[in-house]
């Protein structure tokens, strides 16, 4: 987790920055008039038409509508946090950032300044490991363990491996002499107290593999022990600490996540060597769940980057078997999934070595399949026509369908699994979508299956009913998450985790105001950080059009919006009521994006030239309005 800066800092920042200077080092820009305009770099295109306002500050793409300032560019160019992005300009121009809390300034320096004590103890560590490396014995046990293992020296580098030595007081010692408080040390799982008040090494006689954030900042180690003894773990893992948290944490992702991003997939491992094996057959896009099972916090750290993960599976039954339910979860963010298996006792490590690079990675090409695919397969062994034991198989295909939140996906998979399992295609897609109903009581994602059963409705909208403007519903959206954010919303997810999801989830749901956006995203930030803020932060923040915002955050006639009255109901008060009017804020939210494509293409009908297009935007049409009926009726059953 990264820490946070003060206001102070962010203005100096902003302030420091020119928009014109940051795109510049990304793209060539071209004066035009007072403004510059180059080549997108988010979309392809041939004709430029990226356009930098250094007066305003902003850039905006008329090609794909890309906008933002300089921060934001920064974290859409880079995939960098808010905070990530402000440090890479503090960096650029030079300024010394100072680090703060806005509420609890006490409590959160205490807390600030030991994460930070941690961190440096860490540090300290990790070259301490690193130098061992060096020493007699760490050269004949340490360093030789990774040659026999066929670890390079760029390797060894890269992943900055170490050695802890067999002494009982190395790190201790050293760490002590060094005049660094050991109490930080304890605290990281580095030593531990004996109860004369000296303290011992925890990580003794190991390679040392150090864990980093995604700053590259070591927050954790990991320690294999040279030779097999049963009487102490394989593998010796940092506990928990404000630094670490396993479950937010992929090994290999500071070292991959450029590749990740630039070949937009993730290779999915479970070991430490698997990662830096694969490394160095030049397969890069890879990270580690380190043993354990995948976990939400994990996968949202890899769709920071891509959406599309390739699980490499270790060769045992057992293992592929235990390992199906954090699949799952994958699926249900969204991700693509697709899979490797190796022949059994074999691991990614074990089998590159065996192939070497270029059949590793032909294997890989070759080798990959769609998971549900391969779960069905994988299941259907030994089932054989036992008509009881082939319904349960197909009950568990479709309940990791049902997971995935993009209808028209689940529908060719309903198909595919129709076709395997030798089965109606229709009645697996009625189940599925039961199973999607009984997940939660409303689902986004049913509006959009809809689509494609309701092009039979007929209906006579008048041109002139289309929609404008969208501000008050995503302001609101803005308002529910400061105010409502850290609260419950469903049994493990609070009110900005349910609203995240939402907004990933559903591609349409884009925030079309850019200054809610700006707020959205500076908000997931804090959440993520587990910060406290209102209203009245906002109010200070550096962007007057933020500060304008939530200045009417405050005055009366916000607090009742037209737009809340629907079918003659009225939403009372968003602060109460909070779990039931998120639900229909969404909803709201889906109806005004719906009316904006009913508006556009209704334009799109009026431009048509061709039969064929004018069919097209006909058959669109039909299928809109189809889905408008149905948020309404939903609107009309929600709010009571
Ligand atoms: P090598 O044997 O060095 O090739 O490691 P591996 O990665 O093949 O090990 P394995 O497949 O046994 O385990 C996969 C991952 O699980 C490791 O990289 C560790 O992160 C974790 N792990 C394995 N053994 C232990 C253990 O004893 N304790 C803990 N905490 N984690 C372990
Ligand atoms: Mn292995």
């Amino acid at each position: 987790m990264s820490t946070v800066i003060s206001r102070k800092s962010i203005d100096d920042v902003i302030n420091a920055t020119a928009i014109d200077e940051v795109v510049g080092d990304y793209i060539a820009l071209k004066k035009r008039g007072s403004n510059l305009l180059g080549r997108c770099p988010f979309h392809d295109e041939k004709t430029p038409s990226f356009t930098v306002s250094p007066a305003k500050g902003i850039y905006k793409c008329f090609g794909c509508g890309k906008a933002g300032n300089a921060v934001s560019f920064l974290m859409e160019h880079d995939s960098l946090s808010f905070s990530d992005a402000i440090r890479k300009l503090a960096a650029k121009y030079r300024i010394v950032l100072e680090e703060d809390n806005i509420v609890n300034r006490e409590e959160y320096n205490e807390s600030q300044k030991k994460r930070e004590n941690l961190l440096i103890a860490l540090d300290f560590a990790s070259k301490f490991f690193i130098e061992q490396m060096q020493t007699e014995e760490g050269k004949i046990a340490g360093d030789s363990y990774f040659r026999e293992r066929g670890f390079t020296r760029q390797t060894i580098e890269e992943f900055q491996l170490g050695y802890s030595p067999q002494s009982w007081t190395a790190l201790a010692d050293t760490a002590k002499k060094n005049q660094y408080n050991l109490e930080y040390f304890e605290a990281a799982g580095l030593i531990k107290k004996r109860e004369d008040g000296t303290y011992f090494d925890l990580f003794r006689h190991r390679v040392i593999f150090p864990i980093h954030d995604l700053t590259g900042k070591v927050i954790a180690f990991g320690g294999r022990q040279l030779v097999k003894d049963d009487k102490s773990p394989k593998y010796l893992n940092s506990p928990e600490t404000d630094v670490y948290h396993k479950s937010n944490v992929l090994y290999g992702i500071y070292q991959s996540k450029k590749y990740i991003k630039n070949l937009n997939n993730c290779f999915l491992v479970e070991g430490y060597t698997d990662v830096t094996t694969l490394h160095q057959a030049e397969v890069k896009n890879v990270v580690a769940s380190s043993g354990t099972s995948l976990t939400e916090g994990q996968i949202k750290l890899i769709k920071r980057f891509t959406d599309n993960v390739t699980v490499l599976y270790d060769g045992d039954a057992a293992g592929i078997k235990a390992s199906l339910r954090g699949i799952d979860l994958l699926l249900e963010q969204g991700l693509n999934v697709r899979t490797v298996s190796f022949p059994e006792g074999e691991d990614p490590d074990s089998y590159c070595k065996h192939l070497g690079s270029t059949e590793f990675q032909n294997y890989l090409k070759t080798q990959e399949k769609d998971f549900i695919i391969f779960k069905a397969e994988l299941l259907m062994q030994g089932v054989g026509n036992d008509p009881i034991r082939k319904t349960e198989v197909v009950k568990n295909l479709l309940t990791s369908i049902s997971l995935i939140p993009d209808a028209l996906k689940r529908s060719a998979y309903a198909r595919e699994c129709s076709r395997l399992m030798d089965t109606d295609e229709k009645l697996l897609l009625v189940e599925i979508n039961k199973l999607r109903k009984n997940k939660s009581g409303i689902d986004s994602q049913v509006i959009s299956q809809e689509i494609q059963e309701i092009l039979h409705t007929k209906t006579d909208l008048p041109a002139e009913e289309v929609y404008s403007g969208g501000d008050e519903q995503e302001m609101n959206l803005v308002r529910l998450l400061i105010q409502s954010g850290h609260k419950k919303f469903m049994e493990d997810a609070t009110v900005a985790d349910f609203v995240f999801k939402e907004l990933r989830a559903d591609e349409a749901l884009k925030i079309a105001n850019p200054v809610f956006q700006r707020v959205i995203d500076e908000l997931t930030e804090m959440i993520e950080q587990n910060l406290s803020f209102d209203e009245n932060y906002f109010i200070n923040h550096t962007d007057s059009e933020i500060r304008t915002l939530a200045a009417s955050f405050l005055t009366e006639k916000h607090e009742l919006s037209p737009t809340w009255f629907d079918n003659g109901i009225m939403i009372k008060t968003i602060r109460e009521n909070y779990v039931h009017d998120l639900q229909s804020l969404f909803l709201f939210l889906k109806k005004n994006k719906i009316e904006q494509l009913i508006k556009s293409n209704l334009e799109e009908f009026a431009k048509a030239e061709t039969d064929e297009e004018k069919d097209f935007c006909m058959h669109y049409h039909i299928q809109l309005i189809g889905v408008r009926n149905i948020i309404s009726e939903m609107l009309g059953t929600t709010i009571n």
